[in-house]
């Protein structure tokens, strides 16, 4: 039964979150990744579950416990952490907190060895599914509100919205990711929250408060919106 108030307004809704980083295998022993930590979707998961939401957190590689009360999907690449987010299914939220990446290679079996005399190896770049877009596409299986977060270095809003657009996201959480904002790995974040309406800037939190904020406005969303 889904409750419209108190102290788990969530209770009845399920939630779909990815976070961190995915890793792509280039050999047995390397991959290409980024500098995500996996906080803030850790983050949203927790506060989701909190919030009385059933949560299935699809994470890449950290070094962060599950969260309590969630149920945690370890991956290690961006195929996998779509085909995990696939399994999970129909789900009444989903929040793509994961910094994939957007491309792989073909791995090698074995190590890749130094030649002494050859060239460095050249990495050829194969693009991974989007899996925003991918869960975003009209279907009866599409979450009924969907969260990108728009990782940028410049032009915040006009990238951010332009993705929201592209991918066919609700909301799109525009972040600076610029390494003088300390976001990317840190343990604040300000974001700027873009709807079909316009942006909503937040003032610079803690992830786990972004979070809460952001499960507030989705518990008012989700209450107020028809199906
Ligand atoms: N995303 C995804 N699958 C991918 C790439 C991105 O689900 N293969 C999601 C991220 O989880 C995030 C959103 O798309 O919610 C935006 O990711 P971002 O890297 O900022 O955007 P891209 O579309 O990949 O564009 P670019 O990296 O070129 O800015
Ligand atoms: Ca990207």
């Amino acid at each position: 039964m889904r409750q419209l108030a108190g102290g788990a307004p969530l209770a009845g809704y399920t939630a779909l979150v990815t976070a961190g980083p995915t890793h792509e295998p280039v050999d047995p022993v390397r991959y290409l990744a980024n500098r995500s930590s996996g906080t803030q979707g850790y983050a949203i998961a927790t506060a989701l579950a909190q919030a009385g939401a059933e949560v299935t957190l699809v994470s890449g590689p950290t070094t962060l416990p599950d969260p309590s009360g969630v149920t945690t999907i370890r991956v290690e690449s961006a195929r996998e952490m779509l085909t995990a987010c696939q399994q999970a299914l129909p789900c009444d939220i989903a929040v793509c907190a994961a910094a994939v990446a957007d491309w792989h290679v073909a791995p090698s079996a074995q190590k890749i060895k130094k030649a002494a005399h050859a060239p460095p190896p050249v990495l050829h770049l194969v693009p991974n599914p989007d899996i925003l877009a991918t869960l975003s596409q009209p279907s009866p299986l599409r979450p009924r509100l969907i969260i990108g977060f728009a990782a940028e270095t410049e032009h915040l809003i006009s990238h951010a919205t332009a993705k929201r657009l592209r991918k066919g996201c609700d909301w799109m959480v525009a972040n600076d990711v610029s390494p003088a904002t300390g976001i990317m790995g840190g343990t604040e974040n300000e974001v700027i929250v873009i709807d079909e309406t316009g942006c909503a800037h937040w003032p610079r939190l803690d992830k786990m408060q972004v979070a809460h904020k952001l499960v507030a406005r989705i518990a008012a969303f989700l209450h107020t919106s028809h199906l």
